[in-house]
């Protein structure tokens, strides 16, 4: 087999084989194949596309192409959730335990935030003590015991995924269903779990800028995932405007406990239980979404679910005091008011420049490399359609740093306020194939 007949054949809109994509795949990996063809054949791809066996074919030669975790040590259907990515998306923080409360098990891989998206292992950074580097049988121990344990992204998983998506980054080539739905959906396979619900974001904080594109990629995950024997199903949901209230570590670890006590933001709580109900009923919890969703509110009203936190932050070595004294949280050293200049409706919060002034205060990395400051970040106080009064505070910047001219600026160019204006709906479709 040779890699450029590879290549001319999908220029040529042809479908490739199983084995011709493995063996791309795994020469690709192996450094056998140069980038050079690797960049035309995902070049060939963006233009001509991809079956959905090709897509199915390409996820998992990803997935073999380095370790995958086992679970099948860990007893019952285990589900996993993945958002794309958002600004203040605080949803896994929540999901895990309230699932876990129903004794269903969640065993969650996280990943670290980057640019103006956050990330769940970040949040947990900011309780004092507790550990995402755990063992993978640790991992399967307290999954096994307690229904419910996070672990950071570990070993080498999907490095074939890791080589093409740095690829794709510089060769103009990310943009490509086929491509970002395998890369997604090898990553998901490879850590392990039986189902997934997949939270795929729409507007200005996300990756696909509006519906039709969310919902396209969404539908290709659901069937990739469908097509090689896991479970899987979808929503849209909107990130033109950050989630909840809270954007940065420590804060949203605070909204995290309020939510779980079925005292957290109307959005965040409602995407909690429209996610949370897909999880159980994929993990046969609940032969319904309204009986699943009654079950999880109940477990928010009872406390098992805050409970079930508790558990988790113990287990992880993590103080679970936390939960009933959120001031040990980190605090940032100044809490600056932005107050409105105008009187009118919020018309628009930008969901991604809010997310990179928070990532401007500390609470997120420009690059891979840079440290995070877990007490600092943003508390809005209003969501697009609120009323606003001139001097009004819209929200609350939390720094330890007083120079921050440039970054309120920033939040003032991104926070618009017009004559009149329409709430945003929260959750736009629901995808099972
Ligand atoms: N996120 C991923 O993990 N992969 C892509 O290709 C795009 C977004
Ligand atoms: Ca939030």
């Amino acid at each position: 087999m040779r890699m450029v007949d590879i290549i001319a054949k999908k220029r040529d809109g042809h479908e490739l084989t199983t084995a011709e994509i493995d063996f791309f795949i795994q020469g690709y990996t192996a450094g056998t194949i140069p980038d050079y063809q690797a960049s035309a054949l995902a070049m060939a791809i963006y233009f001509q596309d991809m079956t959905d066996r090709e897509r199915a074919d390409l996820t998992m030669a990803m997935v073999h192409s380095g370790e995958t975790i086992d679970l099948s040590g860990i007893k019952g259907i285990k589900v996993d959730k993945h958002s794309t990515g958002g600004v203040g998306d605080t949803t896994t923080l929540v999901l895990a335990p309230l699932v876990a409360a129903l004794d269903i098990p969640v065993a969650k891989m996280s990943g670290r935030g980057l640019g103006h998206t956050g990330g769940t292992t970040d949040k947990l950074d900011s309780i004092a003590g507790f550990q995402t580097e755990i063992s993978k049988e640790d991992f399967i121990r307290l999954v096994n015991t307690d229904k419910v344990a996070v672990i950071g992204q570990t070993g080498n998983l999907t490095p074939a995924d890791k080589k093409l998506y740095a690829l794709r980054d510089v060769t103009g080539t990310v943009n490509s269903i086929p491509l970002i739905a395998s890369s997604i959906m090898s990553k998901k396979i490879a850590a392990g779990s039986d189902a997934i619900v997949l939270d795929v974001k729409t507007g200005a904080g996300a990756f696909m800028k509006n519906i039709a594109d969310a919902e396209q990629l969404a539908h290709a995950m659901v069937k990739i995932g469908n097509n090689v024997g896991r479970r899987t199903m979808a929503i849209i949901s909107d990130m033109s405007q950050p989630l909840g209230y809270a954007i940065g570590n420590a804060l949203e670890v605070k909204e995290a406990i309020d939510t779980l006590k079925g005292q957290g933001p109307a959005d965040l709580h409602e995407l909690v239980l429209t996610l949370g109900s897909q999880m159980v009923v994929l993990a046969n919890g609940a032969k319904t979404l309204a009986e699943a969703r009654e079950r999880l509110e109940e477990v928010m009203h009872n406390g098992k679910a805050i409970e079930k936190f508790k558990v988790m932050l113990k287990n992880q070595g993590g103080d679970p005091s936390v939960v009933d004294h959120p001031e040990k949280l980190p605090e940032a050293k100044y809490k600056i008011d932005l107050p409105a200049k105008q009187t009118g409706y919020v018309a628009e919060i930008v969901a991604d420049e809010v997310g990179v002034a928070a990532m401007q205060l500390g609470a997120g990395r420009a690059t891979k490399e840079d440290n995070i400051d877990v007490a600092v970040g943003i508390i809005m106080h209003k969501k697009v359609g609120d009323h606003v009064e001139t001097g009004e505070s819209l929200l609350t910047i939390h720094t330890n740093r007083e120079d921050i001219n440039a970054i309120k600026q920033k939040l003032y160019e991104n926070i618009k306020i017009a004559d009149h204006a329409e709430r945003i709906p929260l959750i736009y479709s629901v995808i099972t194939e």
